[in-house]
């Protein structure tokens, strides 16, 4: 279970350029739920998953995962409990090193011993095995170098090894934006297989509408940094695309009334 309680995270903090974004931020994720998050740009997606992974270090608040308070823990430590995959796909693995090479860091995960072991051929075998499953092709480019693949093999290969030991937490971040529909398809196929078959507690972040509408069993709308929508079950099981598209386009009006409202405000004082 993954816990978070008054998250709060105020960039550039005393500035003019102050942006809180987190605030206050409170979220209950069962144990192997899959909890979608939305949010227009800027309202604290990426920020709640760097909290939550210790890439950002929040101003309050608690953090709990499995069982232990983690909010002081530093990222490293934290990831021997998170799998993550980025936009990206040139974040997840490490360039110049090949396939298998990635592959066997991320086996290693949380362990101290050296990289010589890991390739041996019990490992080589155990990577070509759950490689294929993937079944995207790549067991047979173990050797190659990870700059030759394609951005959707890069993705379907940061999910496997974001999963390959598996954490108490996967955090998605727009894993699909990058990729063409056809391997975002793809990858989403890959995702949905590991996260039911280990029944990992998830958090995704998505731009997909379509994708927030079918995947998942909660959704969440995140804007300026809190939860404003938190819908799961049957009601989630409803939810077409049209209406979250409503749901954005409702907030979008309101903005557009506070701006004016605090226009007519200022000309008050001029
Ligand atoms: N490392 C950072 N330094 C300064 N400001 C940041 C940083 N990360 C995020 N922000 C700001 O915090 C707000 C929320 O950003 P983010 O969580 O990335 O939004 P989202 O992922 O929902 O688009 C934005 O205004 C963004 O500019
Ligand atoms: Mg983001």
């Amino acid at each position: 279970m993954l816990e978070l309680s008054g998250v709060t995270k105020t960039f550039h903090a005393g500035t003019p350029n102050a942006m809180c974004a987190l605030a206050e931020l409170s979220l209950r994720v069962a144990e192997g739920s899959w909890v979608v998050a939305i949010g227009g740009n800027g309202s604290g997606k990426s920020t709640l998953q760097n909290a939550i992974a210790g890439t950002v270090a929040v101003d309050a608040g608690r953090i709990v995962l499995a069982g232990q308070e983690i909010t002081r823990w530093p990222e490293q430590r934290r990831a021997a409990l998170i799998g993550r995959v980025f936009q990206d796909p040139y974040r997840g693995t490490a360039p110049g090193m090949t396939v298998a090479e990635n592959l066997a860091l991320a086996a290693r995960r949380g362990e101290r011993r050296g990289l010589g072991w890991a390739l041996g051929w019990r490992v080589r075998r155990e990577l070509r095995e759950r490689v294929a499953r993937l079944g995207v092709g790549l067991e047979d480019r173990l050797d190659e170098e990870i700059g030759t693949l394609s951005g959707g093999e890069r993705q379907a290969l940061t999910l496997l090894m974001a999963t390959w030991r598996r954490p108490q937490l996967l955090l998605l971040d727009e894993h699909t934006a990058a990729l063409d529909p056809r391997r975002a398809d793809q990858v989403i196929r890959l995702t949905r297989e590991v996260v039911t078959r280990e029944r990992l507690t998830t958090l995704m972040v998505t731009h997909s509408m379509a994708q927030a509408a079918v995947l998942g069993d909660r959704l969440i709308m995140l804007h300026r940094g809190r939860v404003l929508y938190d819908v799961g079950g049957a009601e989630k099981a409803r939810l077409r695309p049209e209406d979250l598209l409503e749901r954005f386009e409702a907030i979008r009006r309101e903005e557009q009334l506070d701006a004016s409202v605090a226009e007519m405000l200022r000309g008050q004082y001029v």
